[in-house]
């Protein structure tokens, strides 16, 4: 008989949005009147930018013409795109990325898990906790983890707790550990980290030959102009460090698709045999084996996000979700909770009323108020008492959800 991958067996539950997805159908069916609010899963609700949507529709006349058709595009992305990436993510803020150090993909959730394939198994892994859970789950599904515990931590992987005590900013390893997850501006907690916090983790990285995967899927949500952007405006980080980037929640392209991984040409990792190798090659290997391009229409419409006609319309996307986020931070604030991130984030991370688990609050909230938001502990164990609401949403929604949150609490 087949055998299945064991480690799968290790993960907990179902992954976390699709679990809130199957409670909240549940309630919707018992409660078919509520008019359900929801503020859980990331997710865009405004359309594409106008600048992303001619590209497209001129893409696809391209394509329906024998003359401008083409077939499949280079693996790594087109060069178009390639060059507008850098030119404009890059280079615009002093940080030394070339066209050819991107690959563009069709997810950042792809491709930090995928990143995974080009990395042994004896690993040492860190994360934050909170954490996105994709990270943890991919690691799990990879084999470089025990079993979980009551509070879902796995054996082996080393959690760095970010929380209100340690204002957000987790400590570096105590132990040697080889890969270390960061995720800045933060998802869950909205949160950001400084210059010197950064500087911390790539010097901790070089003086320990570890790899920093730092995933800036939010970076355009950052206000304030002393945060960096990007970990390659630290100085060594190209030594140290590969970078995720999406158009997701910048441009709207949750469901259009479309991502890059920077992986700096010096960037290099040891064979079991004590050589030092390349991970561009190795990844360029794997991205070019397993993945066949994001569609020539779909990166056209990318490319418009950095036209003159583009970058406006994408500011005024982001500024919309961000003054949603203020709504979110001042009327959640007036109703007497705790509240962190919203500022250089989508997302707001407050803290439970009365005691409540984060679960016993999504229960509360939803049956109570019919609004959806996502309990911290879902995001670790340190992220229990604490719940995030995200800012992806209509303004008549996110005021609506303001309102019911106050009556709840009033
Ligand atoms: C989230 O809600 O955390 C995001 O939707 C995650 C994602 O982008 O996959």
């Amino acid at each position: 008989m087949a055998l299945v991958n064991d480690n799968y067996l290790k993960l907990k539950a179902g992954y976390l949005f699709p679990e809130i997805g199957r409670r909240v159908a549940k309630f919707a069916e018992e409660n078919p009147h509520a008019k359900i609010i929801r503020l859980g899963i990331g997710d865009v609700t405004e359309p594409l930018p106008p600048a992303c949507t001619d590209a497209m529709h001129k893409a696809v006349d391209e394509m329906a013409n024998r003359a401008t058709f083409r077939g499949y595009g280079p693996e790594q992305g087109f060069d178009f795109l390639r060059n507008a990436i850098a030119q404009q993510d890059f280079v615009s803020r002093k940080a030394d990325v070339s066209a050819d150090e991107i690959f563009v993909s069709d997810g950042s959730k792809c491709d930090t898990g995928n990143i995974l394939d080009i990395f042994g198994a004896g690993n040492v892994v860190a994360v934050t906790d909170p954490v996105y859970p994709v990270y943890v789950d991919t690691n799990v599904m990879a084999g470089r983890t025990g079993v979980a515990d009551d509070t879902g931590r796995y054996e082996r992987l080393v959690y760095l707790p970010v929380t209100a005590e340690n204002n957000f900013t987790p400590s570096l390893p105590q132990e040697k550990v080889d890969l270390i997850y960061l995720c800045y501006p933060n998802n869950p907690t909205g949160t950001v980290a400084t210059q010197e916090t950064l500087k911390a983790f790539v010097n901790y990285a070089k003086a320990n030959d570890a790899i920093l995967f730092f995933d800036a899927a939010y970076e355009a949500y950052i206000t304030d102009p002393a945060i960096p952007h990007s970990i390659y405006e630290i100085a060594g980080a190209r030594d140290v460090a590969i970078e995720f980037r999406s158009f997701s929640k910048t441009a709207g392209f949750t469901g259009t698709r479309c991502a890059y991984t920077v992986v700096p040409k010096e960037l290099t990792a040891r064979a079991g045999d004590g050589s030092k190798v390349e991970l561009h090659g190795l990844w360029n290997r794997r991205h070019s084996t397993k993945f066949n391009g994001v569609s020539y229409i779909i990166q056209r419409g990318a490319e418009a996000v950095y036209s003159d006609t583009g970058r406006p319309q994408v500011r005024a996307l982001i500024d919309f979700y961000l003054e949603n986020a203020a709504i979110l931070c001042r009327g959640l604030r007036d109703a007497g909770l705790i509240v962190h991130g919203g500022v250089n984030a989508p997302y707001v991370w407050l803290k439970t009323p009365g005691g409540m688990t984060s679960w016993q609050f999504f229960d509360h909230l939803l049956s109570k108020s019919h609004l959806v938001g996502t309990p911290g502990s879902g995001f670790g164990a340190a992220g229990e008492g604490y719940f995030r609401l995200s800012a992806f949403n209509s303004r008549a929604h996110v005021e609506e959800a303001v309102c019911r949150i106050q009556q709840l609490l009033s």
